[in-house]
């Protein structure tokens, strides 16, 4: 169904977006405070879209364009059910979010945040050659969890530094990766098959020299159980981008010299902030005004 002659398609977007964006929106749809009654919806991954949310967008809603490539914050079942078109923005953050995994695998490598932190502290130093030793990525198995666009992304980047490559997902073994790598890192989408799929016995896989990296999501880490495991030094560090219960940070993360913590920066560069948007604009645009499914179409 089309917006009636005369009218242009209502837009509510969820949160503050690039202004670029805003003025792209501008140019075809009316923007509206609340979901009801409108015609799309331009969400940001903060915002939780359940049967409920579509729902109350009331029967016009066709559809939701996520602001973001991981579309765990929607319920697509209820999507399907309602008929409402899901759209993600995949690939133009691939290159954004594998450079974050990798820089987070360098500072917890080479303990780039703890040395930063003990300046700040003024702490007594002098150049000595035993003097806070690090490791190099150099030589290193990589262990990718999730072999997706960012996951291979990742493991190229990584091949440039020295490091070689295993996978974990259909069909490798989740168990021969923990076994090997000596950096987890994770790059799946969160399902329901995913959440805590990095539990108590998956970090007791792990070699106790292993590190964990996590640029996915919060909680396909179960982060009590790996606050145990860096208490019990049965790993050897982690770097986080995404929390279990994002925006909140289990408080004993904090305590831990070997980690390294980012407040999920994975894409956030102005550049690709502004492709992702772009993306979610031309879905909105494919739907609403072309009447037509977008290639970026997840439901
Ligand atoms: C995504 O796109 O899923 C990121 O987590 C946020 O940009």
């Amino acid at each position: 169904m089309s917006s009636p002659a005369g009218t242009r398609p209502r837009v509510h977007v969820t949160g503050r977006v690039p202004e670029r964006i805003t003025t792209e929106l501008e140019q075809d749809f009316e923007l509206v405070d609340e979901p009801d009654a409108a015609d799309g919806i331009l969400a940001l991954m903060s915002t939780t879209v359940d049967r409920a949310y579509l729902e109350s967008a009331g029967g016009g809603l066709r559809v939701v364009a996520n602001y973001a490539v991981g579309v765990d914050n929607i319920d697509l079942g209820a999507a399907r059910d309602l008929g409402v078109l899901v759209a993600n923005t995949p690939d133009v953050l691939t290159r954004t979010t594998a450079e974050l995994a990798i820089a987070l695998m360098l500072a917890l490598l080479r303990r780039v945040a703890e040395a930063d932190r003990m300046l700040r502290r003024r702490d007594p130093w002098r150049f000595s050659l035993e003097f806070m030793l690090g490791e190099s990525l150099d030589r290193k198995v990589l262990g990718i969890v999730g072999p997706g666009r960012i996951g291979r992304e990742t493991a190229r980047l990584a091949e440039a530094f020295g490091a070689t490559t295993i996978y974990a997902g259909r069909p490798d073994p989740l168990d021969d990766l923990l076994a090997q790598a000596d950096i987890v890192s994770i790059h799946c989408p969160l399902t329901a098959e995913t959440h805590h799929l990095i539990d108590a016995d998956a970090l007791g896989r792990m070699r106790p020299t292993a590190v964990l990296v996590n640029t996915a999501r919060g909680p396909i880490v179960d982060e009590a159980a790996l606050v145990d495991a860096l208490r019990a030094g049965t790993i050897a560090g982690a770097a986080l981008d995404v929390f279990e219960f994002e925006p909140l940070v289990t408080e004993e993360l904090l305590s831990f010299e070997n980690v390294v913590l980012c407040p999920h920066l994975g894409s956030a560069t102005r550049d690709t902030r502004e492709a992702m948007g772009m993306l979610a604009v031309q879905a909105l645009r494919a739907v609403l005004l072309e009447g037509r499914r977008p290639p970026n179409t997840v439901v």
